[in-house]
């Protein structure tokens, strides 16, 4: 029921690769890899000297558990057993099987009870008498993990606090002389983390929205009641909007970020955008799936009658294609690829400001895949806000994981713009 991969060392690439195996089984020091989510920062599982350099590269306290990632059933298997277990058990829970036979390789989580004499450090599991688990998909992260032949713990590879890195370029910029190694392997697919899944309770429960959605989950046999065990910090009813200089920021880039929700809320309009701002700065937009470019209809319009000029034009809404197989194993994928900010001058009421303006909708694949580059991005470009169109989650999939993020990263939330 495993399958083989064979790295052929006799190519630079594999070459690269052996050596980020080496280093993630024999140095302290993390290894940036890629995942089919996000890029994950590495250390073997089992040393606590390497996990706690994970810490320290990401800067952040090391209260939260970590994911441990796998390359097969059996290297899991030799985790959860202990010297006492029956050999004709098998050490992974049954309401598991058909969820694994469904989503692995791929970006889903489980949560596995920590066995008595756990191999695993005492940092990754952060006290906890469970761990997660996830063989990601990502050729590179398999053959990786494989060639090191070590269980490899792996937080999202950004610095605390910064929106998670979908791309190796995003990992440099955050860890710079922090780590050694990057493996690069191009944009990710699905661009959010993986859903993390509790099956050791009853009923079964999502403890994190990701890249795949429960209605999914809930078509697997021993799932099907599947409930939402988490709960979003600003979604409606809840308290006010959360005030910048709280303690716990999430997925946030140095602008704070305004949220419109996708019920209720609607583009906003030119002069929204300049009371927004003083008497010059700039503004990153995000746009998935209704708002249109600046120049269209709403500033077009709005010009005519306030005689606001815009100056120039933004981008159209396109498709931000999946990284191909081919692509992913090379190194300037990403700079083909790269989502790029417009800039749309804007005259209002006397005042002209910019707005960097990116589209990485409509459909809920792109939005996820776009989402973290776009924030990023818009950091690069020092706007002074970035307002973000948010999307619909209604529908029980990844537009669920994008929201989350998105509330997490949302300081202000805009429901009258
Ligand atoms: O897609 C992903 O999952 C990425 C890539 C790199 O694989 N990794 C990732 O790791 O997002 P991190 O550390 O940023 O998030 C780990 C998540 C947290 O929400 C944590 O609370 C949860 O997994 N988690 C880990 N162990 C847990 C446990 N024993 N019980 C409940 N939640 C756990
Ligand atoms: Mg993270």
């Amino acid at each position: 029921e495993d399958w083989d991969l064979e790295l052929d060392t006799t190519t630079q690439d594999g070459k690269d690769l052996q050596l980020a195996a080496s280093n993630l089984k024999y140095s302290d020091v993390p290894v940036a890899f890629p995942t089919e989510t996000v890029y994950g920062l590495g250390a073997d599982a089992t040393r606590s000297a390497a996990v706690k350099g994970i810490y320290q590269a990401k800067q952040r306290p090391s209260d939260n558990p970590l994911i441990v990632h796998i390359a097969s059933l059996k290297q899991l298997r030799k985790l959860l057993s202990t010297s006492n277990s029956p050999p004709e058990v098998d050490p992974i829970p049954q309401i598991y099987h058909p969820l694994i036979k469904r989503f692995w390789p791929g970006p889903i989580t489980i949560i596995l009870p920590v066995p008595e004499d756990s191999k695993l450090a005492p940092e990754v599991t952060a006290g906890l008498h469970t761990f997660g688990a996830r063989m990601p998909r990502n050729l590179l992260a398999l053959a990786l993990i494989k060639t090191a032949d070590v269980p490899v713990a792996a937080p999202s590879a950004n610095a605390s606090t910064k929106p998670s890195p979908t791309a190796a370029e995003h990992v440099r910029y955050d860890l710079d002389g922090r780590i050694e190694l990057i493996v690069d392997g191009g944009p990710c697919d699905v661009g959010v983390e993986s859903t993390v899944v509790d099956g050791l309770s009853s009923p079964p429960a999502v403890l994190r929205p990701g890249g795949i959605g429960i209605d999914l989950i809930k078509t697997v046999p021993g799932w099907e009641n599947t409930i939402v065990g988490y709960h979003d910090v600003s979604l409606k009813g809840d308290a006010a909007p959360r005030a910048p200089g709280m303690k716990y920021r999430h997925y946030s880039p140095k602008a704070p970020v305004m949220l419109v929700e996708a019920t209720g809320g609607k583009q906003p309009h030119i002069s929204d955008l300049s009371r927004q701002l003083g008497t010059n700065g700039s503004l990153g937009l995000v746009r998935t799936r209704t708002w249109t470019s600046m120049l269209e209809d709403e500033v077009a319009g709005s010009a005519k009658e306030k005689g606001s000029v815009p100056l120039e034009s933004g981008p159209k809404c396109a498709d931000i294609p999946a990284s191909p197989l081919e692509a992913m194993l090379r190194e300037s994928a990403y700079q083909q690829k790269q989502l790029h900010a417009q800039e749309v001058v804007l005259q209002h009421d006397n005042k002209r400001f910019t707005v960097w303006d990116m589209c990485i909708g409509p459909d809920t694949a792109n939005v996820a895949r776009g989402l973290f580059s776009a924030l990023r991005e818009l950091d690069r470009k020092d706007v002074d806000a970035i307002i973000v169109e948010g999307i619909d989650d209604d529908e029980g999939d990844i537009a669920a994981a994008v929201m989350n993020r998105l509330r997490k990263a949302a300081e202000i939330k805009l429901e009258q713009l």
